[in-house]
């Protein structure tokens, strides 16, 4: 009876959903926090930093946890067909579990502009894929004008059950690390998962009866929402945006958003008012990285870590070098990151850094040899 069925429902005492609530699940969720065991040596500081490795999730990104929400709502609610606007991970997330609930998902993708292994998804898991010739604010808007014209539901974060889902994210590391971390850092696009996590921290500590752990190690059960105070005990919430595409830094929106990290090539967040709100409630703060930065991480992570994020999700590790090496972030801190993409999400341009492609990037050591012992053997000797 102990078999994980997903994050509905072992955190269904906190969603929106009843017993007759008919669940679409893959198994989301449960997804690792993995302690970084090199990094932080290299930098330099002890500062203990942990990955939520959300590209293991079923469809490899943490949209299968607002998506689960999403898609089970509006199945009970009687939807036929979702509809999305994606830079490819909400398409793959929502074709997925569309496919699963026996409805129809229409997907509207900035052509030309996600990466190869979003594309396929969509594409396998058999989603209308709609490539519109437009970024994705321009598929956003296309979507929005076309709910009020056909009978599709919108699974995009402004659909407020995916905020729901991904919430749950927060209540995992609450779980495992038995208190909330210091610091959280997230690569920021429409701003919709900062603001779950928001969510997430908010009702752990300061929601009558909302404790998730006994034994909160800063609250120690005497946390302040007794007294109709928030807890103190909530991260930093710390929202990186890619240098091209950072509305956010820039304080007003940007028309032509551009970054290596696809997935966050958005220049009007969905979710602006409410991210601001997160930043001055957590004391947490925007910054931005270059695409250089991001694909430097993204590589660190997998050459000294072993894992392997999409590059959105390591702009969370370079953004978090830079306020480290900035003396932002002190010695002692507990830091969590969310990788919210798996790198095999991006092929291309995996392998176009490793080509050397990326200045000052390091090439992959890959060589074509002949298939003798001595070609073999002069390989590994040239390596050591
Ligand atoms: N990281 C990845 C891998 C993403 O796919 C996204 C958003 C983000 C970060 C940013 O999250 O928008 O909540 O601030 N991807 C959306 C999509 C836009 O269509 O897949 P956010």
């Amino acid at each position: 009876a102990n078999r994980y069925t997903g994050l509905i429902d072992r955190y269904r005492d906190r969603l929106p959903v009843t017993d007759t609530t008919p669940v679409i699940s893959l198994g989301e969720g449960n997804t690792p926090l993995i302690r970084l065991q090199n990094i932080p040596a290299k930098l330099g500081r002890s500062v203990d930093i942990y990955v939520k490795y959300e590209g293991l999730n079923p469809t490899g990104s943490f949209k299968d946890r607002g998506m689960t929400m999403a898609v089970t709502k509006a199945v009970e609610a009687g939807s036929k067909a979702v509809i999305c606007a994606s830079t490819g991970n909400t398409s793959a997330a929502a074709a997925a579990y569309a496919a699963r609930a026996g409805i129809t998902a229409f997907v509207l993708i900035p052509d030309g502009k996600i990466a190869m292994g979003k594309l396929a998804q969509a594409m396998m898991y058999g989603a209308t894929t709609l490539q519109i010739r437009g970024n994705f604010d321009d598929g956003m808007r296309l979507v929005k004008e076309v709910a009020d014209h056909a009978p599709v539901t919108i699974v995009n974060s402004i659909n407020p059950f995916r905020l729901q889902g991904q919430k749950t994210a927060a209540f995992e590391i609450i779980d495992e690390l038995g208190r909330a971390p210091d610091y959280h850092c997230l690569p920021v696009g429409n701003a919709g998962n900062i603001t779950a996590h928001w969510i997430g921290y908010s009702e752990s500590c300061t929601a009558p009866g909302g404790h998730v752990t006994d034994s909160c190690a800063f609250c120690e059960g005497a946390c302040q929402y007794a007294q109709g105070m928030l807890c103190q005990h909530r991260p930093k919430m710390i929202g990186y945006q890619a240098a091209g595409s950072a509305p956010f830094i820039r304080g007003a929106m940007v028309d032509h958003p551009e970054t290596v990290a696809t997935a966050i090539r958005i220049g009007h967040p969905q979710s602006w008012d409410r991210a601001w709100k997160v930043m001055s409630e957590s004391g947490g703060w925007f910054a931005e990285v270059t695409d250089l930065e991001i694909l430097a991480a993204q590589r660190m992570l997998t050459q000294y870590e072993g894992i392997f994020c999409e590059p959105a999700s390591a702009a969370s590790l370079a953004g978090l070098i830079k306020d480290i090496q900035a003396g932002k972030i002190e010695e002692g801190a507990t830091v969590v990151l969310t990788l919210t993409g798996n790198g095999l999400k991006d092929p291309d341009t995996a392998i176009a850094q490793c080509q050397g492609e990326a200045e000052g990037v390091e090439k992959a050591r890959m060589l074509t040899i002949d298939a003798n012992l001595d070609s073999v053997r002069g390989a590994i000797l040239g390596f050591m």
